[in-house]
């Protein structure tokens, strides 16, 4: 079996296996860590409804992958689910490894029902938290879990207090529907299918209810004084979310696996697709405080969803059977407190107060006043760059097939796509996965069209009025759709400025790229102008994120060094925009040695024809007969 970055260290305990390990053994060399992980349907029940969903080893969220900076990872993923799975490792940079990074079709072909994909990755040069999901449209609404990165000193070498506990907090939604048939419904332009509820480690709360049946909700036990590190992710279909917990304040730590210089705040804002690590310090008076996540959303004019607010608790240890605890907590609140409080508080655990639903602006600072951390992992933001492109981001339209001058605006003629500089992507028509073809240098890369580097048109792209359908944004509605691409030579410096624009929606974009940190340069409100904005880019000390949240009717600067040679997604995490095409593919071309180049396919890697690998005929025959679900089929 091939491995290219294992440490030289690595081969000799490469036989050191932890099977399922879920304890923190730590080791001085780089371990082998491996899973299985088995894919399969199961009946749950929420809100008095059984529905069956996808989950890995009958967990939801999936099980955690713990390991150790410079650990190379092994996992075994057996489908026994009626749908085509990959799984991604969201935010593991994958260098020289593009082969492992789980996107169908893009980077490899998907995991057929009864049969078996095994993905090797080092996690290495990383610390924090990241993430899996499976890559597959709204499947991964069910099939995620935390990826713990620790550093290799032990937790010790934490760049802040070592705390007392460590706690995955994973923020998700609850579907009560097929989420195999809301992914065909999308791929279909009806984006009629919502979810039921959001839950906090898989938990919907009390805030749900059904026949007076209340769901059960997260619990944190702390101990007075003690500090607990919240591995906070984002796993959401639909949302961004605020976080906060009554009482308690975080001190942000890290975010997508990279050190922030810590910023205290009493509310995490999180979009889909990142991660933020933040410390927190049970130092209010012993009693229960709710931990409450609300998903925000653009105001009117855009379409309101229905959205829900979910509940956990943080409950102080000495607080069980809360007399004593309900007691110091009355004794300890003021009268004002109460009042904020929205009442006396008796036995009733301590509510937070929530941002506005409609509150866009406290994510825009939470966002910006993050920095990333002195520290012996910190990459330096290149100076110079070597190609600069402006993208906006909103929706548009294409017609239907067999309607070649459709009538638009939300007629049934067109369709509803997205898009970047006015381009909407879908898969590529080819049976062999884009990765595999560039590395054979077929001729199957010609399907490719490039992403333009600015868009067709200059207009003032935050104009609150094209939200609405109406007649100036109907000229400016009809987009296309194509699979875009765009090459880099290895090592070129890129400067993104993503514009969310106004156009038929005032969203965010929560815009995601593969096998790269981007370094985040400056991001405001209203319309980039380069000519006084670039003069706030901080080339000090900029976050460094593997998805980046765009503001609503905003703009966010960022560079990024292409030096990962391989074919890469990049796309916004929110799943409608995805299957509706917000998405392009960056290709990394390979540098001029061996170890700037990507190495061939494992051995074991199922290709459509470029080996002579057994699995190849059963794998392109089963292809033809099964739905590949991709993320836009029109
Ligand atoms: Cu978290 Cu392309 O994905």
């Amino acid at each position: 079996m091939k491995r290219w970055s294992l440490p030289a260290a690595a081969p000799a305990v490469a036989a050191i296996v932890f099977l399922l390990s879920t304890t923190a053994i730590r080791l001085a060399a780089a371990a082998a860590v491996e899973h299985t992980f088995v894919v399969s349907k199961m009946n749950m029940t929420h809100l008095c409804k059984e529905t069956l969903v996808s989950v890995v080893n009958g967990q939801l969220p999936g099980p955690a992958i713990e390991v150790t900076e410079g650990d190379s990872v092994t996992v075994h993923v057996v489908n026994k689910s009626p749908d085509n799975i990959t799984i991604h490792w969201h935010g593991v940079k994958q260098r020289l490894n593009c082969w492992a990074d789980g996107v169908p079709m893009i980077t490899q072909l998907p995991i057929l029902p009864n049969h078996n994909f095994t993905y090797r990755f080092d996690v290495a040069g990383q610390e924090g938290t990241l993430w899996w999901h499976a890559h597959v449209s709204c499947l991964r609404a069910t099939l995620h879990g935390a990826l713990i990165i620790r550093p290799r000193d032990g937790a010790g070498s934490y760049p802040f207090p070592k705390p007392h506990r460590e706690i995955p907090i994973v923020i998700g939604e609850w579907w009560a529907k097929d989420l195999a048939q809301v992914a065909r419904n999308m791929s279909h332009n009806l984006f009629a299918d919502y979810s039921s509820a959001s839950t906090i480690n898989g938990k919907l709360g009390d805030l749900f209810n059904c026949s007076g049946a209340v769901e059960d909700g997260y619990v944190l036990d702390v101990e007075p004084g003690k500090t607990y590190l919240l591995r906070v992710i984002n796993a959401a279909l639909f949302s961004e979310y605020y976080l906060k917990i009554a009482r308690h304040k975080f001190t942000v730590v890290a975010a997508d696996a990279n050190y922030v210089t810590p910023y205290t705040t009493d509310v995490i804002a999180i979009a889909p697709g990142e991660t933020v690590d933040a410390l927190l310090v049970a130092d209010a008076p012993p009693g229960r405080y709710y931990m409450v996540a609300l998903p925000n959303q653009a105001p009117l004019p855009d379409t309101q969803t229905p959205e829900y607010s979910t509940r956990g608790m943080v409950q102080y240890s000495n607080d069980h059977n809360s007399g004593n605890g309900a007691a110091a907590l009355r004794s300890s609140r003021s009268a004002e407190e109460e009042e904020e409080d929205g009442g006396p508080s008796g036995d009733v655990p301590v509510a937070p107060e929530m941002p506005d639903k409609h509150d866009t602006i406290t994510s825009f600072y939470f966002h910006s006043n993050l920095t990333s951390l002195r520290h012996r992992r910190r990459s330096q933001v290149p100076a110079r760059v070597d190609e600069s492109f402006f993208i906006t981001l909103g929706l548009g339209s294409i017609c239907r097939r067999g309607y070649p001058a459709c009538k638009r605006s939300g007629n049934n003629e067109s369709l509803l796509v997205a898009t970047m500089n006015n381009v909407s992507f879908q898969l590529p028509a080819v049976t062999t996965p884009l990765l595999e073809a560039h590395y054979y240098h077929t001729n199957a890369e010609d399907t490719l069209q490039v992403l333009p580097a600015k868009p067709p048109r200059v207009f003032n792209f935050t104009d609150r009025t094209l939200i609405a359908f109406g007649p100036k944004e109907g000229h400016l509605e009809p987009t296309s759709k194509v699979t875009m691409a765009r090459r880099f030579r290895h090592g070129t410096v890129v400067e993104v400025v993503f514009q969310s624009t106004g156009l038929m929606q005032g969203d965010s974009n929560p815009m995601h790229l593969h096998g790269h940190d981007m370094f985040v340069l400056a991001q405001g409100l209203g319309n980039y102008d380069a000519a006084k904005d670039v003069a706030r880019y901080n080339l000090v000390n900029p976050l460094v994120k593997n998805t980046v949240l765009v503001p609503n009717l905003g703009w966010l600067a960022l560079r990024f060094v292409a030096d990962n040679p391989g074919v890469w997604f990049m796309h916004c995490h929110y799943e409608f925009h995805l299957s509706m095409g917000m998405a392009a593919v960056f290709v990394v071309e390979d540098g001029p040695t061996l170890d700037t180049s990507l190495p061939p396919p494992p051995v074991d890697f199922p290709t459509c024809g470029h080996d002579n690998n057994q699995l190849h005929n059963e794998f392109y025959l089963a292809t033809e007969k099964t739905e590949v679900l991709g993320i836009n089929e029109v």
